[in-house]
C-alpha cells in the first residue's frame, strides 16, 4: 500500500487573512532540469493533464490575467516555466500530459525532462496535481500519482473547473474521487482542494497551504 504521508501537511485554520501577492514575475523557460534557477527557493509545480487548467490556475492565483500563456487547445505549455513570486517563492507551470496529438518522440522527450524534474529537483516543496473536477478518475492520473508516491515526491490534488459544476455536483464528484483512491493503492485520502479559475474558488485555501509550506521551509534554514 502506498501512503499519502510525503504529501499530508495540515491546512492551518487559524490563517485569516490570505497572502497578498506582490510580485509575480516570469523568470524563465527552459527543458531541462539542470538550467533551472539555481536560487535556494521553495517551488510548486502545477501537474496533469493537457488543458486541465495549470496554466489558468497560476494567473488564479497570482491575480495576473497573462503571467502564464493558457489556450483552449491542449498543448500549450511546452517547457518548465519558473515564476518568482514575492521574491521569495517559485510557481512552475509545466507541459501537460496525455495529449493524443503529440509523436511517440515528443512523448519520450517530455518524459524524460519532466520526470528528470521532479526527481532531481531539489528545491520542489510540493507538486499539485490537477484533476478536471468533470470527470471520473483516468489511468494516466492514476499512474502519475502513483508514481510521485513511490519516489516520495509530496504533492496534494487540485480538482480543477469547479464552475462547470453545481455544489451538489462537486462533493458527489470529489467523494467519488477520493472513494476511488482509496479503494486502489491508497491508504489516506490525500490533501485537496477544489477550484475555479473563472470564479476563484479554492483561491484562498491553496495560497494558504503555500505560505504554511513556505514557513517550514524558512524555519528550517
Ligand atoms: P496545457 O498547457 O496545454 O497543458 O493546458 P493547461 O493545463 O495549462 O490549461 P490552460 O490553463 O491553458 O486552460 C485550458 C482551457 O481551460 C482554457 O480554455 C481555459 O480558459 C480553460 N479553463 C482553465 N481553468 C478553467 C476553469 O477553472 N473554469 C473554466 N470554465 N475553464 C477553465
Ligand atoms: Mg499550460
Amino acid at each position: 500500500m502506498t501512503s499519502w504521508t510525503n504529501g499530508c501537511k495540515s491546512v492551518n485554520s487559524s490563517t485569516t487573512t490570505v497572502m497578498k501577492i506582490k510580485s509575480a514575475d516570469f523568470l524563465m523557460s527552459n527543458s531541462s532540469v539542470d538550467k533551472c534557477p539555481n536560487q535556494q527557493l521553495p517551488e510548486y509545480a502545477f501537474i496533469g493533464r493537457s488543458n486541465v487548467g495549470k496554466s489558468s490556475l497560476i494567473n488564479m492565483l497570482t491575480s495576473r490575467k497573462n503571467l502564464a500563456k493558457t489556450s483552449g487547445r491542449p498543448g500549450k505549455t511546452q517547457l518548465i516555466n519558473h515564476f518568482k513570486i514575492n521574491d521569495n517563492w517559485f510557481l512552475v507551470d509545466l507541459p501537460g500530459y496525455g495529449y493524443a496529438r503529440v509523436s511517440k518522440k515528443d512523448k519520450k522527450t517530455f518524459q524524460k525532462y519532466i520526470t528528470d524534474y521532479f526527481l532531481r529537483r531539489e528545491q520542489l516543496v510540493n507538486a499539485f496535481l490537477l484533476i478536471d473536477i468533470r470527470h471520473e478518475a483516468q489511468k494516466i492520473d492514476l499512474e502519475f500519482m502513483q508514481w510521485l508516491g513511490e519516489n516520495g515526491i509530496p504533492f496534494s490534488i487540485i480538482f480543477t473547473k469547479a464552475d462547470k459544476l453545481k455544489p451538489k455536483a462537486i462533493e458527489r464528484n470529489v467523494k467519488n474521487y477520493l472513494d476511488h483512491l482509496l479503494m486502489g493503492a491508497w491508504e489516506e485520502v490525500p490533501i485537496h482542494f477544489v477550484t475555479s479559475s473563472s470564479n476563484r474558488m479554492g483561491r484562498e485555501e491553496v495560497l494558504d497551504y503555500i505560505e504554511e509550506i513556505n514557513l517550514e521551509f524558512y524555519q528550517k534554514k
